[in-house]
């Protein structure tokens, strides 16, 4: 299944990159695989991997993909740019006009810091809160991803929670997890709970309002309202971390459309168009802090590069398009209710949690409310599913933790030929669990 060329890049890569490969949520270890598809070239919704194999794809690279691959605006705008230079060091005007855009669309962002990932937004974010506050402690959800620095990796979902230490990280000094409480999502009583013993100590609470890591989990109604009132109720900041989220479900955040009160947002993925571009921002008086005027240091050598910021640019012209969300809400619709009425067809225990063009197809029932139940999941049938796709020509990410993303660039029959290729692996499930064990 997976062809020569991806077999001989393999071998490479295992000699040169740790693991071979630069990230862990990219590894088919988890499906039981040894060699990943390399891809060579993308275009719409679809992957063309080093054989020559064409795949229809949701995993838009965990997210950032949402316009399509290939899109006009984003190429021209990059040509334009790449002839004006690539990084010069100095204020630049795209920087200016991407972070007022970042401003217009989110009000509870007067100001904004451009970085490069999301977990330098969330880093930075954190440090601010800190900064804010003069408090140590951190408040964060088991199955929330917030990247890599070391505060947030604690019982984390994502990547982490499927390669790598079961997420809780190695080379995590104790004296940085002493300052994190990690806590089940969707249950207001641990954290009030929390919050009566610790509560003047605590610097931010830091959460998804959709959890996109431990797959797509939604908060249960008045959650964020009342993670919001605790939080500041005990003088603590909120921080939204939106990397995913962010400009994925709407133009804009989602978060304080759905019950939370944000102190600082942090935003990554869809916003850089397939670059490198986070950012993190929050009211002025909060942003004061910030060097150089404020004493909290945080910076970058990257930060806010013209090349980034033209294509955030380009993309962010594309999403505030008319209709844009609701196309991407349409067509989330179509392959998610196609997909899980295929399985339930075949009589499977499955469920699917979708938020307009992002969902998981969880192999258990129902879906999880938090990630110890996101955990207790049919992992060896999700294995099977994700090969039986993969031979039929769609890429989904190898891990049961991640979403399917719909993208601009998938079209009708894309979705309707990812439908009739769920069907078929659904299928072969049932088929061989039909077979007698000792045959
Ligand atoms: C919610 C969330 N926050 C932060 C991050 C970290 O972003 P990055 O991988 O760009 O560092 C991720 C990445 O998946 C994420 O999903």
């Amino acid at each position: 299944m997976i062809g020569p060329q991806s077999e001989a890049l393999w071998r490479r890569a295992q000699e040169a990159i740790a693991g071979g490969v630069n990230s862990p949520a990219r590894s088919f270890r988890p499906m039981g695989g040894d060699a990943p598809v390399f891809v060579q070239s993308a275009q719409g919704g679809h992957l063309v991997d080093v054989d020559g194999r064409s795949y229809i794809e949701f995993l838009a690279a965990f997210g950032p993909n949402i316009i399509g691959h290939g899109h006009p605006q984003v190429l021209d705008a990059l040509e334009r740019q790449m002839r004006q230079g690539l990084l010069f060091g100095t204020p630049c005007p795209g920087e200016v006009e991407f972070a007022e855009r970042l401003c217009a669309a989110i009000p509870e962002m007067e100001q904004v810091r451009l970085v490069s990932s999301g977990t330098e937004a969330v880093m930075s974010a954190i440090r601010l809160a800190r900064a804010a506050t003069g408090r140590r402690l951190v408040v964060k959800f088991d199955g929330n991803y917030h990247g890599h620095a070391d505060t947030v990796l604690v019982r984390t979902g994502s990547g982490a929670a499927t390669a790598g230490g079961g997420g809780d990280s190695g080379g995590v000094p104790d004296g940085v997890r002493q300052d994190v409480r990690s806590l089940p999502y969707n249950d207001l009583a641990a954290l009030e709970e929390l919050v009566a013993r610790e509560g003047g100590e605590i610097a931010a609470v830091l959460i998804e309002p959709i959890s996109g890591n431990m797959g797509v989990v939604t908060p249960q109604p008045g959650y964020l309202e009342g993670v919001s009132r605790l939080a500041h109720g005990c003088g603590a900041l909120v921080i939204d971390d939106e990397v995913i989220l962010g400009f994925r479900l709407r133009y804009g955040i989602i978060g304080p459309q759905i019950g939370l009160s944000p102190d600082i947002v942090c935003l990554g993925k869809a916003i850089g168009g397939g670059l490198a571009l986070g950012a993190y921002g929050a009211r002025r008086e909060l942003m004061r802090l910030i060097a150089p005027l404020g004493p909290m240091f945080q910076a970058g050598t990257l930060a806010g590069n013209p090349f980034s910021v033209a294509a955030g640019l380009a993309s962010l012209d594309i999403l505030a398009a008319p209709d844009v969300y609701e196309t991407l809400d349409r067509r989330g619709a179509e392959l998610a209710d196609g997909v899980l009425a295929a399985g339930l067809r075949h009589g499977l225990r499955i469920s699917l949690r979708r938020v307009g063009s992002m969902f998981t197809l969880f192999f258990r029932d129902p879906p999880p409310r938090n990630y110890a139940e996101a955990k207790e999941h049919d992992a060896p049938r999700f294995r099977r599913f994700f090969w039986e796709m993969l031979q039929r020509g769609i890429y989904l990410a190898p891990s049961p933790y991640e979403a399917w993303f719909v993208t601009l660039g998938h079209t009708g029959e894309d979705i309707a030929e990812a439908v009739a290729a769920a069907a078929e692996a659904f299928a072969a499930l049932a088929a061989s669990d039909a077979q007698p064990k000792d045959a």
